[in-house]
């Protein structure tokens, strides 16, 4: 088979493309990415090399590229976005450019070179944001109810792959995730943020209350979720991934990070609030489940002690992009 994944340079992205030449050795992959702020080929460095991978440089809105990427495609899976809510608050623009145009784009050179399967990764956060001290979950029928530019982009996005399938027939699927955390992540999102602060001991800090949950997957448990549902995935259905059994507030993970790394509560620094910070998200995976046999494959906590031994051994890969990453937040 011979995917063209887009953004493979980002996060998970770069985490499918390790994790799809290792299972897959008689397929091949192509990677555009434009290389914004968040795309990093030092994520990719161990397969730069691979016969069976080659990166190209370049845009989602151009159709012309993508239409001769396309070509003896089977398989597209598109990660290609502005992912960072914090972000979109400071410039929308480029939001709706990459998340709603680009997708169009690549919608239509799918269309035109006939490709076998579509994937969008989308979030569940098209889906808005539930209350504390609720069991109510996000699921594949919950409506639609944005509250970012970034989530409104995405939302958008997930309607037009979903009208290339009932007005086309394009063989699409959608995933609705929630945050993944693991290696290769940018220190400007939590997870990763709390760590590489405490390596370099300066305080971490927590929007609000602390009290906003959110619904950790481990990337590889994801990367193995898009496996199945591109292989045997029904086509024009959405799946939706998350990650936990039991929930945890922000506070609650910044003290298991802490402990993790041997450090004291003196280290959290309460911040102003995120605008229209979505207070919880909790997503029920029982479709992926039910149908495709997923479940995540280890606990949360071993998962996070994991990704704090990941930023510990690799600052290579991310103290170049820490002095950026904090940059944005004094904006
Ligand atoms: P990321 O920000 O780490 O990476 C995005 C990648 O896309 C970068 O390499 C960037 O250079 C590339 N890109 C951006 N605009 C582009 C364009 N116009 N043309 C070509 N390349 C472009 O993002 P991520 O965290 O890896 O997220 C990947 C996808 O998963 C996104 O679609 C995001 O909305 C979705 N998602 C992420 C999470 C999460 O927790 N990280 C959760 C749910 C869904
Ligand atoms: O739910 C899926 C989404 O998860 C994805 O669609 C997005 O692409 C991804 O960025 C992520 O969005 P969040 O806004 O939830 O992730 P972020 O890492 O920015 O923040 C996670 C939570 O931590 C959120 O409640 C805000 C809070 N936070 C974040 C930072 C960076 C803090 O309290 N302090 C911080 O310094």
């Amino acid at each position: 088979m011979k995917l063209l994944v887009t953004g493979g340079a980002g996060f998970i992205g770069s985490n499918f493309i390790h994790y799809w030449l290792k299972h897959y050795p008689e397929d091949s992959i192509v990677n555009l990415d434009k290389l914004t702020y968040a795309g990093h080929l030092s994520s990719l460095k161990d397969v730069s090399e691979n016969s069976r991978y080659k990166f190209v440089k370049g845009d989602i809105c151009s159709q012309k590229l993508t239409d001769s990427l396309m070509v003896d495609v089977d398989t597209v899976v598109h990660f290609a976005a502005e992912s960072h809510v914090d972000r979109s608050i400071l410039h929308p623009s480029e939001f709706v450019r990459s998340n709603v145009l680009g997708t169009q784009v690549l919608l239509e050179s799918a269309l035109k070179n006939k490709v076998k399967r579509f994937h969008l990764i989308s979030t569940d956060e098209v889906f808005g944001s539930l209350p504390l001290n609720s069991r109510t979950k996000f699921s594949e029928s919950t409506p639609y109810d944005p509250k970012s530019p970034y989530s409104a982009s995405k939302s958008a996005a997930d309607h037009l792959v979903r009208a290339y399938f009932h007005t086309f027939g394009l063989p699409i699927t959608i995933t609705n995730c929630s945050n993944n955390f693991g290696p290769y992540q940018n220190p400007e999102k939590f997870i990763p943020r709390m760590i590489t602060n405490l390596i370099l001991n300066q305080k971490i800090p927590i929007y609000g209350d602390g009290k906003n949950v959110r619904d950790w997957l481990y990337v590889e448990d994801h990367c193995w979720a898009i496996d199945l549902i591109v292989h045997n995935g029904r086509p024009g259905q959405t799946y939706c991934i998350g990650g936990q059994k039991k929930e945890f507030s922000n506070f609650e993970i910044a003290q298991k990070i802490i402990k993790l790394m041997g450090m004291d509560k003196s280290m959290l620094e309460f911040v102003a609030d995120r605008p229209s910070h979505d207070r919880r998200y909790a997503v029920n995976w029982s479709k992926v489940h039910r149908e495709l046999g997923w479940s995540p494959a280890k606990n949360f906590d071993d998962r996070l002690k994991s990704t704090v031994e990941w930023y510990s051994n690799n600052k290579w890969w991310w103290m170049p992009l820490k002095k950026q990453a904090e940059s944005i937040y004094r904006k």
